[in-house]
């Protein structure tokens, strides 16, 4: 496995590891755990970040990957990322404003938002598993370059 592989492959676990500890976290309200539905969303919101820079640093110096399927797919596939990245941004915006609620203690409208927050990070995880399963699965895809080298050379 060279980097190419291993960040993506290390950085996809972070955010279904993050998408799992936001169930758990729900389950543990539903049952009163207050205490432990904190500490389990901190955890999964500290997967997300560390998901994040993993991503963002991949980006910068080792660079992205392209589509390497079937030229058939390409329109699909690329309207399927940036489906997955809109919604990545939107469940960062909502899981702050959800934590920010949390914090502030105006658990009523923390208690809507976060469903809303939670069901939509669900499906970033399961689209963003679904882009690494078809870029480094099921059709390895070829590299681009990183960003420092595109600005620095
Ligand atoms: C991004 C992270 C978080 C998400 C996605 C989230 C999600 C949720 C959800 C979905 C509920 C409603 C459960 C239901 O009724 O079905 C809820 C309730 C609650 N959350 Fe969070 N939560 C997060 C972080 C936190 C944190 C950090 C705290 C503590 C400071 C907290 C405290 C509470 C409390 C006390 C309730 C119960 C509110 C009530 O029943 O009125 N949550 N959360």
């Amino acid at each position: 496995m060279t980097w190419y592989e291993i960040f993506p492959t290390i950085s996809t676990s972070f955010i279904a590891l993050s998408a799992i500890l936001v169930a758990i976290g729900w389950r543990l309200i539903i049952l009163r755990k207050r205490e432990a539905h904190e500490k389990t969303m901190i955890a999964a919101a500290v997967a997300a970040v560390l998901f994040f820079l993993m991503y963002t640093s991949r980006t910068i110096f080792v660079g992205n990957t392209n589509w390497g399927g079937p030229e058939s797919l390409e329109t699909i596939y690329r309207i399927f990322l940036v489906f997955h990245i809109v919604l990545a941004m939107v469940a960062a915006v909502f899981g702050i404003s959800t934590l920010v609620l949390a914090f502030k203690k105006s658990f009523a409208k923390h208690r809507k938002l976060g469903r809303v927050t939670a069901v939509t990070w669900f499906v970033t995880a399961i689209t963003g598993v679904t882009v690494y399963v078809l870029l480094y699965l099921m059709y390895p895809g070829g590299h681009t370059k990183p960003v420092i080298d595109a600005i620095f050379g």
